[in-house]
């Protein structure tokens, strides 16, 4: 071999698989990047729908509920999309002649469904209930977006496993009061805009999600229903300190919270959520 090819194609040789493991390796990015682009996952993207339906004018414009439209949101797995009879309840009235509404004037005529083009849509090997996580502190905003700013609906985030994965191994920095799980313009605590949280857990029959009240108003003075922990007369100011832990008192006593961190410490013991490995474990999802 050594008299056919001599030292230098040995070097042309390695220098060719070299390269083509290069290539291989930028393909794969290629193909990954190409995977998580917005192209694949339509993130971002206004799907083509039958009625140009606008969210921004619904729910901010006219101050609509989310659940007005997506009634089964807090008990099933499903959100569910409004029949016609919800649209008509107004529409019936007003925009009568408005040509963009001839889908849904028809829709209504002819009892068949608008046909709604599906704008976030899971595979069907992963398992997702929007019940728990709205009962368990999660928002609409934090998977939606800020809904309520969108002329046409799109989605704001891949809803790939990484996104799901990235909550699930730290919910704290997401978990917000059950009270403002539709509430779009939630923002978390900070030393200016402090939340205060009173729990009363262990009453019979209380469930989870309402073993938590908080306000985002300083509560009132001691000696009315609620004990401030905050206030001087409760004579409890070194607990302050100690926001992050629970402290163990008889009546609901306001505790107060001026970062994320703390107050997603305080949700993730009410709440009972469970542990960043257990929430991130496979059969979690995939059942
Ligand atoms: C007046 C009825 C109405 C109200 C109120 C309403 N929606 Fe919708 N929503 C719809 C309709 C109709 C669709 C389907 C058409 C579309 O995607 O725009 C939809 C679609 C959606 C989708 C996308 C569904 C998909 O295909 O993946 C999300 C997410 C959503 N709404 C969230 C919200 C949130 C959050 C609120 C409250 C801030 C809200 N909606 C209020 C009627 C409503
Ligand atoms: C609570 C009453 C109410 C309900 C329920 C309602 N609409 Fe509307 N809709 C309005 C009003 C008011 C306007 C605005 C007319 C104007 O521009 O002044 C409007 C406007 C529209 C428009 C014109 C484009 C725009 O957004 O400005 C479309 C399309 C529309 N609605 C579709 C729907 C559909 C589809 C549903 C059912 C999922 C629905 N609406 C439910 C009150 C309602
Ligand atoms: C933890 C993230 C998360 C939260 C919180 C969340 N959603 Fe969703 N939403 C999703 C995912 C993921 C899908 C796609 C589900 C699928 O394809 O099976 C979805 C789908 C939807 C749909 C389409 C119809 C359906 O039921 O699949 C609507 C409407 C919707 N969400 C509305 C809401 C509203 C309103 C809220 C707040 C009360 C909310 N979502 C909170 C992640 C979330
Ligand atoms: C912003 C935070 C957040 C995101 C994003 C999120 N989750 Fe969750 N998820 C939670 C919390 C909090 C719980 C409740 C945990 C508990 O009660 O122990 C939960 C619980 C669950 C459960 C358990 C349901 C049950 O009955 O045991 C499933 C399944 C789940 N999530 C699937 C998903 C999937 C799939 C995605 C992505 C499409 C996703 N989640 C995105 C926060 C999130
Ligand atoms: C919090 C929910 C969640 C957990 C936990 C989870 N997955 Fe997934 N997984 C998903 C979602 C959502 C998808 C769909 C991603 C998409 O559509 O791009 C997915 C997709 C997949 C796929 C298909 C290939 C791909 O990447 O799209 C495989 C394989 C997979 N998961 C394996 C696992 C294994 C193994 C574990 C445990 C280590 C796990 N998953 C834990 C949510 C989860």
């Amino acid at each position: 071999m050594a008299q056919i090819f001599d030292r230098s194609s040995n070097a042309l040789a390695r220098m060719g698989l070299v390269l083509t493991g290069l290539i291989v390796i930028a393909l794969g990015v290629t193909l990954d990047q190409l995977q998580r682009s917005p192209w694949v996952t339509r993130q971002g993207q206004r799907a083509e729908q039958p009625v140009p339906f606008s969210h921004r004018h619904h729910v901010q414009g006219l101050g609509l509920q989310c659940q007005y439209c997506h009634t089964t949101v807090e008990k099933s797995s499903y959100a569910g999309i409004p029949p016609t009879r919800t649209c008509m309840n107004c529409h019936a009235q007003i925009w009568t002649n408005a040509a963009l509404l001839e889908p849904v004037r028809q829709s209504w005529a002819t009892g068949e469904s608008i046909p709604w083009v599906k704008v976030h849509d899971l595979p069907d090997f992963v398992y997702f209930s929007h019940e728990i996580h709205v009962n368990k502190g999660i928002g609409c905003a934090s998977c939606h977006g800020r809904v309520d700013k969108m002329p046409l609906m799109y989605a704001q985030n891949t809803l790939q496993m990484e996104w799901c994965l990235d909550c699930h191994r730290d919910p704290a920095k997401n978990l917000r009061p059950t009270s403002e799980i539709y509430n779009m313009a939630w923002e978390s605590p900070t030393e200016d805009h402090p939340v205060w949280c009173a729990a009363s857990d262990g009453k019979a029959g209380m469930p989870t999600a309402q073993s938590v009240n908080c306000t985002t108003r300083r509560p009132g003075p001691a000696g009315s229903a609620m004990a401030s922990l905050e206030l001087p007369a409760s004579g409890a100011n070194d607990l302050l300190s100690n926001v992050g832990a629970v402290v163990p008192v008889a009546a609901p006593a306001f505790q107060k919270f001026t970062s994320q961190q703390d107050l997603g410490k305080f949700l993730v013991v009410h709440y009972k959520i469970r542990a960043p490995k257990d929430l991130a474990s496979c059969e979690v999802c995939h059942r």
